[in-house]
């Protein structure tokens, strides 16, 4: 396979660059006022699943921002509901599954679907985003990986603490490793897809890993997310895979060798010593504390200048935020962070 041309996907391969790319997580978002223009209009699952909004808000930050990579307007839930279970976002608690799996009896109804049948909203989007981001800017697709969804699943929505996931972990193990393998297996079929529709890269979202102890983490973590980066590499290769946990300071050296290609990092730790622990084989991506970008713009110029030097002589760095871009972020703020970028990376 010939080397990639595009900036982004050179640095996920650990090639040299001739500047550091940078893209934000969610760097769709409310943050943007023309996307508040749009959802104003139409509730947050009927822009996933109209392709011709969520490619409008998919490139309203290329326009904007000038950034180096797009990522496909979606949810991670968007999947679980083709699955069978009910979904809907509400503006004070965001996702709600209002009907949350507790018994082995509700791990067996779900189904695990053709993407291109049952998702094909989310195939008609990246193709139609494919044929309108300049040249240059590669497309990401992502999916949650199987742990993260599955505590959607089975909490109902956003958790503080996990108890019913944890509870059905080690009072019925069998069950919770059914679920987790029945999500890899939809996992694998959705971004697989989502290759074939044109996407260059792929994010597994594996957000919530990181409240798990250590131990955890290798029994019900990484061997459902290492299953699904293993069965995309073979059926889409030359396709770069970034695996990202939240908080994954504890565990990093656990990242190593799961067949990912690059590492998101979070902010809560230091990029050249997450660098170190994870070695060379494996390029990062990260670390800007989303909340930097309400501090003074110098403030921001001067954290994204001390992430660049983490990196100076090592290729192989995407710069991104640690977490996702928060509503409310000055517009302004974001522009100097890319404008820092490309002026010193
Ligand atoms: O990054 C992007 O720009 C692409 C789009 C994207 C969204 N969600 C849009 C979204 C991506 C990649 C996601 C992934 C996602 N969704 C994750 C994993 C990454 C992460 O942030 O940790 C998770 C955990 C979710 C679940 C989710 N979706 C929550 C907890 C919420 C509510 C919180 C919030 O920000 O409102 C959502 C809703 C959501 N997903 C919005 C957007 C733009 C806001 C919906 C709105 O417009 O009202």
């Amino acid at each position: 396979m010939s080397e990639p041309t595009e900036l982004f996907l050179r640095a996920c391969m650990g090639l040299p660059v001739t500047r550091t790319p940078v893209w934000m997580m969610r760097q769709a978002g409310r943050y943007l006022p023309q996307y508040r223009a749009v959802r104003g209009k139409v509730s947050f699952l009927e822009l996933c699943k109209t392709p011709d909004l969520a490619c409008e808000v998919t490139l309203q930050p290329i326009r904007e921002l000038g950034v180096d990579a797009a990522i496909l307007f979606s949810d991670i839930l968007v999947p679980v509901e083709a699955m069978g279970m009910a979904l809907r976002f509400t503006e004070e608690h965001g996702p709600e599954l209002p009907a949350p799996l507790r018994t082995a009896a509700d791990v067996d109804k779900l189904r695990v679907v053709d993407a291109d049948d049952e998702l094909g909203f989310v195939m008609a989007a990246v193709r139609k985003i494919s044929a309108a981001l300049p040249a240059g800017v590669p497309l990401i697709g992502f999916s949650g990986a199987p742990f993260t969804l599955a505590t959607y699943m089975v909490e109902g929505g956003t958790s503080k603490n996990f108890i019913e996931t944890k509870k059905m972990m080690w009072g019925d193990p069998a069950t919770a490793r059914r679920l987790m393998d029945r999500i890899a297996d939809q996992v694998i079929g959705y971004m697989v897809a989502q290759a074939r529709a044109g996407c260059r890269a792929l994010q597994l979202f594996d957000t919530w890993a990181g409240i798990l102890a250590p131990s955890d983490f290798d029994l019900w973590a990484r061997p459902f997310a290492m299953r699904v980066l293993a069965e995309v590499r073979a059926a889409a290769p030359g396709v770069p895979l970034v695996y990202f946990v939240n908080g994954s300071g504890a565990i990093l050296e656990r990242l190593r060798g799961m067949g990912a290609d690059m590492i998101g990092i979070d902010w809560k730790q230091d990029l050249a010593e997450a660098r170190a622990r994870l070695g060379p084989a494996l390029a990062v991506q990260g670390n800007l504390d989303p909340v930097a970008l309400f501090a003074p713009v110098a403030e921001v110029e001067a954290r994204v200048k001390a992430i660049l030097e983490a990196n100076r002589k090592q290729p192989g760095h995407v710069f991104n935020l640690g977490h996702g871009v928060l509503p409310g972020t000055p517009v302004e703020s974001v522009k100097a962070m890319v404008a820092a970028v490309k002026q010193y990376g």
